[in-house]
């Protein structure tokens, strides 16, 4: 959607906060010996606490409030009997809907230990993100997303996940511009509008950067079985520094 209202901007950031402040609950309370659907009950109160509805159940029937992804799994993952583990990399995707409004967040973290080389991969996905939030201005082209992410991925030695996309968002959860890729396309000729509501989301990768779906017909795993981590945040494109919704 494009944000052209108070109205519109003062909903998004509400909706926009609580997914955040979701996200950051379940990486605080994610602990060894935890099962992940446990860890996703934790969101799923806290999202209905604050009168939000987990989007991936209400928009896709997807079995779980949040998806948590076990690596090599690392989008779309169903919260279940799984049962952490310190020094495991995981990630967690956050998305709700409050008064017709949708944000999405998402994050990769360690469990309970650091890994240094689990950490570089973390800490060029942030970068990466920081990047393509940074670069995202209104009457730019909509491919320097892409370009700044997979430059970032390159600097560090990594490789982007070149099937998984950011997305618009706003009234749906994901609505056009349907894919923002992760990698620089150039014959993409579309143009960031003032307002555009949209969830960037890099995903890095020490393999190929492709993705396959397991036979639960959600989990999508590194065809490699490589470690991958993702940084998501929802914005609102602006001529200058955009709005960071999920902050
Ligand atoms: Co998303
Ligand atoms: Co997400």
């Amino acid at each position: 959607m494009t944000a052209n209202s108070e109205k519109d901007i003062k909903y998004l950031k509400a909706i926009g906060r609580v997914v955040a402040l979701a996200l950051k609950k379940m990486m605080k309370d994610a602990k060894p010996g935890m099962t992940t659907a446990e860890l996703d009950h934790i969101g799923k109160e806290f999202l209905e606490k604050e009168g939000a509805k987990p989007a991936p159940q209400a928009m896709y029937k997807f079995p779980g409030a949040t998806c948590i992804s076990i690596s090599p799994v690392i989008a779309h993952g169903i919260p279940g009997g799984h049962i952490l583990r310190e020094g495991e990399l995981i990630n967690i995707d956050v998305s709700a809907e409050m008064d017709g409004y949708f944000a999405d967040t998402g994050g990769s973290m360690v469990v309970s230990k650091r890994v240094p080389e689990l950490e570089k991969l973390l800490e060029a996905t942030r970068s990466a993100l920081a990047k393509a939030v940074h670069i995202a201005k209104a009457g730019q082209p909509l491919n320097i997303i892409g370009k700044a992410i997979q430059q970032e991925a390159k600097q560090n030695g990594f490789n982007v996940i070149y099937d998984l996309t950011g997305h618009g968002i706003g009234h749906k959860l994901h609505e056009e511009p349907s894919e923002v890729f992760n990698y620089y396309k150039s014959k993409d000729r579309r143009i960031l509008a003032e307002g555009l509501v949209l969830a960037i989301e890099p995903f890095l990768t020490a393999g190929k950067g492709h993705v396959v779906e397991k036979k639960d017909g959600w989990s999508l795993q590194t065809v490699d079985k490589t470690i991958a981590a993702q940084f998501e945040h929802t914005i609102i494109v602006t001529k200058n520094e955009p709005i960071i919704l999920t902050l």
